[in-house]
């Protein structure tokens, strides 16, 4: 099996105004520096620049939670990649499931959204994941495979270095309620082996998945300790230093 380092991301989805950003990036630093896992903190658009300058020689790399798959135009409310990339954002989350439930996102503008980013340069944190419901009704194999085939589509196996799934099932998301580690376990080599009948089992050993869904101190160690759990999309425990810290400075692996 191919070593795939550890990567911790922070989703601060729509919280910290540039001051907080700054204070929180500031706490954060001394805590997280030599932490073993790379670590990045998706911010939202209007703090990227006081976060790049916030983190600026420090291990802490900034990420934009969405990005458009357009270079230019008429895309009222979109940002593009070119944009990002110019402010020093090196990743950007794309169909995060509050996205795709509350702002239409699909499969395909997914797919759009990944290829873009990646082509201008970006390393995609692309979110999946099922539903409480689809889950215990049997369908959530479905769900996931339709999900990362449509993601995927039309991505050749020599772009998949600049992709990492997180996988969040939508019932642990803001939740408090986390998946145990053998469903986040067994639900991960799932996706890994249906991206393994999409790109080969040797290419797949190299994809980075993440778990997502109220992870946090208290539970990172297990996780993490999994075999192909290979990092985390923190939401909630991300607010706060001290707490991002210690998902990020995880004991095992
Ligand atoms: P949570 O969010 O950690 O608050 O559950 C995770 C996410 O939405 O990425």
């Amino acid at each position: 099996m191919s070593k795939r380092i550890p990567i911790i991301a922070g989703n601060w989805k729509m919280n910290n105004t540039n001051q907080a950003a700054e204070n929180l990036i500031k706490e954060l630093k001394p805590l997280v520096k030599g932490a073993r896992a790379e670590v990045v903190v998706c911010v939202p658009f209007t703090a990227i620049s006081t976060a790049v300058k916030a983190t600026k020689g420090s291990n802490i790399a900034v990420g934009a939670q969405n990005v458009a798959w357009a270079d230019s135009g008429a895309f009222t409310g979109e940002i593009s990649a070119d944009m990002l990339v110019e402010l020093g954002v090196k990743y950007a989350i794309v169909g995060h499931s509050e996205r795709r439930t509350m702002f239409g996102e699909t499969d395909e503008t997914v797919n759009k959204r990944t290829k873009q980013a990646i082509k201008k340069g970006l390393v995609t944190i692309l979110c999946i994941g099922e539903t409480l419901a689809e889950r215990e009704g049997g369908s959530m194999e479905a769900v996931l495979k339709t999900q990362i085939e449509g993601g995927f589509s039309g991505i050749g196996a020599n772009e998949l270095k600049n992709i990492i799934v997180a996988y969040e099932p939508v019932w642990a998301i803001g939740t408090g309620v986390t998946a145990t580690k053998e469903q986040a376990q067994d639900t991960i080599l799932y996706v890994r082996k249906t991206l393994a009948g999409i790109y080969g089992e040797q290419t797949a050993q190299t994809i980075r998945i993440q778990y997502g869904g109220s992870m946090n101190g208290g539970n990172v160690d297990e996780l993490m300790a999994q075999p192909d759990i290979d990092g985390g999309l923190i939401g909630g425990a991300s607010l706060k230093a001290v707490d991002f810290s210690k998902v990020v400075n995880f004991t095992c692996r």
